[in-house]
């Protein structure tokens, strides 16, 4: 693994970085305490090719790779994590329908997130009772004529009302557990789709969080994305690519959070000096500089492997808990040097902290990556050398 990024590598995040200091950071605190859905934004990254970093360029992606959409999650969360979040399920979709998807579901639907026509994709696994425990599922896939018939309830849906494409997960044998859930892809406006309650949430406001109901809801066969029966293990491998997202995304939060509390310490006097000349403060500084360069290797080791296409599953979650986690403590941290002005929307940092909050939760709880990271530990033994 390299340390050096590519010339195109560092063009492509240095794009993201100038069009996230440019379009996203003068409209975050708005965005946040109106909630205003980033449409624009999304339309001018789509014009840009940021939408479609990981993807093959037949079909209009940069096919930049693993590693430079990892550098964009991060620049941009810099600026507005929830703009972050819809580019990041995005991208999932789109890097879901390529993976396994046919060759006409590649060329509608990945085709139509990165021009921008679907602006966005959304992922439809969760449900009111079935959220860590995925595989738990009660939505339903009956046979009908020429199709399926799809009935059920879903839940914190991200860009669930937005997207020209949802992925959606029902169980087609509910006999065989896990083995008899197949994925669908859905398209906006299909009879028997509907968009439910707006989540008004702590965080990330602006993006959009929605439950949705199926009810008697006709695809065609042609919707079946992978094989039937393989949808949760087609989650699961589209999860653990989620999750390079999300760490990327806490990555971006927590350096944006530092540099807050950097300038602000250096700027704020008590004592008749800068606070940042005091220890207490600069230790403070110095763990939340380690802690978020150690997630950035953890993060660019798992986009590696996934790049190189070897397996990443345990990196990908070790990436994310620590990443989400150290992103939580950076926020924590520049909030306390704030004192009580970091308390209050004239600082941007309570809104660092509210958005982080969530990374720690959403493509598998911090709790969830323990699982997978001590499960993967003990089928490999060689992770303990
Ligand atoms: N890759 C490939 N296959 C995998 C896999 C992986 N990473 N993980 C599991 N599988 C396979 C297993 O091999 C197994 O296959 P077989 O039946 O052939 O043996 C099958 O899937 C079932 O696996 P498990 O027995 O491990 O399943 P489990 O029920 O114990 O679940 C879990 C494990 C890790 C807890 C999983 O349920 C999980 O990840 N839960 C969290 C769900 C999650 O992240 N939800 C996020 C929702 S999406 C979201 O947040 C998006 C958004 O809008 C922001």
């Amino acid at each position: 693994m390299d340390l050096d990024l590519t010339t195109e590598q560092e063009i492509i995040r240095d794009t993201a970085r100038q069009f996230a200091k440019r379009e996203l950071a003068p409209v975050a605190a708005q965005r946040d305490a109106q909630d205003i859905f980033p449409k624009k934004e999304l339309l001018a990254l789509a014009d840009i090719g940021l939408l479609g970093v990981n993807v093959p360029e037949e079909y209009g992606g940069m096919e930049a790779g693993v590693v430079a959409y990892s550098l964009v999650i991060t620049e941009l969360a810099k600026a507005c994590a929830a703009t972050t979040v819809a580019v990041a399920v995005t991208n999932m979709v789109a890097e879901v329908i390529c993976q396994f998807g046919t060759e006409d579901q590649k060329q509608r639907y990945v085709g139509g997130i990165t021009d921008g026509e679907m602006l966005t994709g959304s992922f439809a696994l969760s449900e009111p009772q079935a959220g860590t425990d995925a595989a738990s599922l009660r939505s339903r896939a009956e046979p009908g004529d020429g199709g399926w018939v799809l009935n059920g309830a879903k839940q914190w849906i991200t860009s669930g009302d937005t997207s020209g494409v949802t992925v959606v997960w029902a169980k087609t044998d509910p006999a065989s557990g896990p083995r008899g859930i197949t994925c669908f892809l859905v398209e906006k406006d299909t009879p028997g789709f509907t968009v439910g309650r707006h989540e008004d949430k702590m965080g990330l406001r602006g993006s959009s969080t929605v439950s949705l109901t199926f009810e008697d809801c006709f695809v065609p066969d042609s919707a079946v994305l992978g094989d039937l029966g393989d949808g949760f293990k087609l989650a699961m491998v589209a999860l653990d690519g989620g999750r390079i997202g999300v760490a990327s995304q806490g990555l971006g939060i927590g350096l944006a959070a530092l540099a807050e509390g950097r300038s602000y310490s250096l700027e704020r006097k008590q004592f008749g000096k800068p606070i940042a000349t005091f220890q207490g403060l600069q230790w403070m500084l110095a763990d939340t500089a380690t802690e978020l360069d150690a997630a950035g290797l953890l993060i660019l080791r798992a986009a590696f492997l996934k790049e190189n296409k070897r397996p990443f599953t345990l990196e990908a979650s070790m990436a994310k808990v620590y990443a989400s986690e150290a992103a939580w403590r950076a926020c924590d941290r520049m909030l306390q040097i704030h004192g009580g002005y970091g308390y209050v929307k004239e600082y941007p940092i309570e809104r660092y902290l509210r958005d982080a909050r969530v990374t720690r939760i959403y493509e598998g709880t911090s709790e969830v990556q323990r699982i997978v990271i001590a499960r993967e530990l003990l089928k490999r033994q060689d992770r303990l050398m």
